[in-house]
């Protein structure tokens, strides 16, 4: 299943050959994965040695996305965004088949980040993101969705991998416990996340596990239940080498560092000093190294570049009027933050805004949020072309 050498490079030379088309991205690199085994220490900032490799999935949404645009200074700002690194999603046991072509043009300087995506019962706070596996169905995710991700990896020993580990999961253990969908999900996240973590402890991975945001976990009240869901797992893994901490703000919104916070006038506000991200990853980081957990940090800085959008900071669905925010570096300023990277895909949807549809979430029916919008991880141009035109840097 491993691509040979001569196919990587019938691969890259057909990439190079391809018509060019309006867009100004730079040619698609072939691929230079390393000449020796990679070893990542995840003692340390592995984002200060290596750059997020800016994928060929989304490379090809957003080279798509250019070719609809007939206003130039438009497009070309577009796409600027295919050569942005960017986490991709196996969101499906199907989708385990987007790695091994996302691997082809991953220089040696470059990591490429995955986000593993798949338990049983998945989203089970929403409807917007249910996944393909009921509940209960833990053994068929070990063996036919993580198993076969960690043979892949152990395939290509030269090329590093950042992993996010399900998002959303246990944060909705700690606090949507009390909903029949996540007591029903409980015990298959807390055994299919343990799993990932322990089987996916590779030489060339450095794992984060989610975290939500600070408007989520960061309440006075579930600091430290957060931080103890989380250790638990870290320590129900067998303490994992390559684990390095968490991600926050996946598919969120919330800025680094305004201050005061974006809701720091609501009623609620006293509750929460977690009220920008780059507090939260400090209050929470702290909490997390008295549960006794590796505490660094990754923070989705991909949507968050207007804020003032949201009528509830919960809201989390298309928030109308995005815009692109800061790119992936591993300058943050906080040592506890080792990078601010792009892991929801700018473009792809949260989720559908069609009442009739079986995962349709009233959260994408909100005011704040754009309408229409079709499936979540679905293309939604128009809101593509929103995040260009209020990125903040622009394009
Ligand atoms: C949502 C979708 C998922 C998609 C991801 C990234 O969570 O449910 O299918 O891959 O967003 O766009």
């Amino acid at each position: 299943m491993k691509l040979t050498q001569s196919a990587v490079l019938a691969f890259a030379a057909s990439a190079l050959a391809a018509p060019s088309s309006t867009t100004q991205q730079e040619p698609r690199k072939v691929a230079a994965a390393c000449s020796s085994a990679v070893s990542l220490d995840a003692s340390t900032n592995v984002f200060k040695k290596y750059t997020l490799h800016a994928n060929k999935f989304y490379r090809d949404e957003v080279t798509a996305a250019v070719s609809a645009l007939s206003d130039s200074s438009l497009a070309s700002a577009a796409a600027a965004v295919a050569d942005v690194g960017t986490f991709l999603w196996i969101d499906t046991i199907a989708n385990i088949a987007k790695i091994e072509p996302a691997l082809a043009d991953v220089p040696c300087d470059h990591i490429l980040g995955l986000v593993i995506y798949d338990l049983p019962g998945r989203d089970c706070a929403a409807k917007a993101s249910n996944g393909e596996l009921k509940v209960g169905e833990i053994s068929k995710y070990k063996s036919q969705y993580i198993d076969p991700i960690v043979k892949l990896i152990k395939a290509y020993p030269n090329t590093a991998f950042a992993l996010v580990i399900e998002p959303d999961s246990l944060p909705n253990l700690v606090t949507n416990a009390d909903k029949d969908t996540c007591k029903q999900s409980a015990s298959g996240y807390r055994d299919g996340v343990a799993y990932a973590l322990k089987n996916l402890n590779l030489p060339n991975v450095v794992m984060y596990i989610d975290a939500g945001h600070g408007g989520w976990l960061g309440w006075d009240a579930n600091l430290k239940p957060g931080a103890q869901e989380l250790a638990k797992a870290y320590t129900s893994a067998g303490k994992p080498k390559q684990f390095r901490g968490i991600s926050t703000n996946v598919a969120g919104w919330n800025a680094w560092d305004l201050s005061p916070g974006e809701f720091s006038t609501a009623s609620d506000a006293k509750y929460n000093k977690c009220q920008n991200e780059k507090i939260y990853v400090t209050t929470f980081g702290a909490a997390l190294k008295t549960a006794g957990m590796p505490n660094h940090a990754i923070v989705d800085t991909g949507r968050n570049g207007v804020t003032g959008l949201r009528k509830e900071w919960g809201d989390w669905c298309n928030v109308h009027g995005a815009g692109f925010g800061v790119r992936p570096t591993a300058d943050t300023g906080t040592e506890l933050a080792d990078a601010f990277v792009w892991i929801k895909p700018g473009g792809e949807s949260d989720g559908t805004s069609d009442t009739s549809a079986n995962r349709y979430d009233s959260f994408c029916g909100k005011d704040d949020a754009f309408k229409p919008a079709p499936e979540a991880g679905t293309w939604n141009q128009v809101y593509f072309e929103d995040l260009i035109k209020n990125a903040n840097p622009s394009f």
